[in-house]
């Protein structure tokens, strides 16, 4: 169980709290590039971290990420004209620029130079696999983009959903980081290869190391009488995990606000552009970004099916972590837990965010606030499944998976094999 201070500490992400004010020090998600698609489109409402922004595209193809209301009386510029390299206010026409400058006040004499003296609050973005990324927090602070495997990767090898979940983030986060799950949750009634392995073993062993970007998460499982189901996870401080879904890909989940999250799934191929049909997700997103089923209709959960195809009896794999976590409630009282051997991962995961929170407290730097372009390289961050012999230890296999990107061996790497 958590004490309720700490739930309170680590669940809290609004303007000024201490986990809203951690994860202010990293680059987050803020939108998907597709909602801002192209010069002059229409702007769009953000929610993140309990604050109200407004995202637009101007003519040029800068992305400017503001908030929503006006500098002068604080009407929301989501209904705002982009135009002409700028934002301007529907109200009394005042028009910002991508980095809010106040570059025209026309309801003000011809000779004011009153919009000289004012700035609107503007942050920086980077635009990275089709997700818009921003950095809320101090400029002086503002760190390194982490330059991980896909950042540099052509789009059309990566891939992004993004969905609402009804519930704190920590709930997400949570499950990202709980191996033990698939074996129950995401379970089928067809003996297909990953479901063999998921059902062979359903205790599995953990370890969990300490790395320069969060943890690794081992999490072992027998597959026979000599070998074993290895499969790796990597929590990447504060808000993401890297798992093996059927492509390797990275779940983030932001704030939106205290009892709502975004969640993003972002996959990459180093080897080959992904096909359109491999992005099963999508078709369980609607236009609004909310899934279709959700918590409101049961998820669609249908009895039959969970008799005699699924566990659960509801479609796919996102829908299966939105109703473990989301029917938890919007912000679940960890007070009141009974935690086990399989939680192991889930208490390290928490237990870093806490210490994180608490060094940033203390005035120290956070963790994985990357500095240095020379060690800004991140290919021993990984996901893995992957079936080994067993009296060989996962590291001989994985040599890449080292502590910090400076460590001996780094560079080198096994080819991987996708289990699930
Ligand atoms: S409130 Fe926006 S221009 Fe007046
Ligand atoms: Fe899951």
């Amino acid at each position: 169980m958590l004490p309720k201070e700490s739930n309170e500490l680590i669940t809290r992400t609004g303007p000024g709290t201490p986990m809203g004010e951690l994860i202010r020090r990293y680059w987050i998600p803020a939108l998907l590039s597709e909602e801002i698609p192209e010069p002059d489109c229409p702007p769009v409402q953000v929610r993140i971290l309990g604050e109200e922004l407004v995202a637009f595209r101007d003519t040029q193809g800068k992305i400017g990420l503001l908030d929503e209301h006006c500098t002068h009386r604080g009407t929301s510029l989501f209904y705002g004209r982009n135009e002409d390299c700028g934002l301007r206010c529907i109200y009394h026409g005042w028009k910002y620029d991508v980095e809010g400058n106040v570059v025209d006040t026309p309801a003000e004499p011809p000779d004011s130079d009153f919009k000289k003296k004012i700035r609107h609050p503007a942050y920086p973005t980077v635009e990275a696999a089709g997700i818009v990324f921003t950095y809320l927090g101090p400029k002086e602070k503002m760190p390194l983009f982490p330059n991980y495997e896909w950042v540099e990767l052509p789009q059309n090898h990566t891939y992004v959903t993004k969905c609402l979940q009804d519930c704190n983030y920590l709930q997400g986060l949570e499950g990202e980081c709980d191996s033990s799950h698939l074996s129950f949750l995401h379970r089928t009634f067809d003996n297909d290869r990953a479901q063999a392995l998921y059902k062979m073993d359903s205790a599995p062993h953990y370890e969990i190391e300490e790395t320069d970007f969060g943890l690794r998460l081992i999490a072992t499982r027998k597959a026979g009488p000599d070998q074993t189901y290895v499969r790796v996870s990597s929590f990447t401080a504060p808000i993401s995990c890297w798992v093996p879904a059927r492509n390797r890909e990275t779940h983030l989940y932001v704030p939106a606000d205290d009892t709502h999250s975004w969640r993003y799934d972002l996959g990459f191929l180093k080897d080959r552009p992904v096909r359109e049909d491999e992005v099963h997700r999508r078709k369980q997103i609607g236009p609004d970004y909310r899934r279709i089923r959700n918590i409101h209709n049961h998820y669609m959960q249908d009895r039959q099916v969970q008799k005699t195809i699924s566990y659960t009896g509801i479609e796919d794999f996102l829908n299966h972590d939105s109703c473990a976590t989301e029917s938890m409630g919007p912000i679940y009282d960890r007070s009141k837990e009974h935690l086990g051997v399989s939680d192991t991962a889930v208490i390290a995961m928490r237990k870093f965010l806490i210490h994180a929170v608490k060094t940033l407290q203390e005035g120290k730097e956070p963790p994985h606030i990357v500095r240095d372009p020379a060690k800004n390289n991140f290919t021993h961050v990984d996901t893995i499944a992957q079936v080994i012999p067993s009296n060989i230890p996962w590291r001989e296999f994985f040599k890449h998976l080292t502590k910090t990107g400076q460590a001996k061996g780094s560079a080198t790497s096994k080819p991987r094999q996708m289990a699930s």
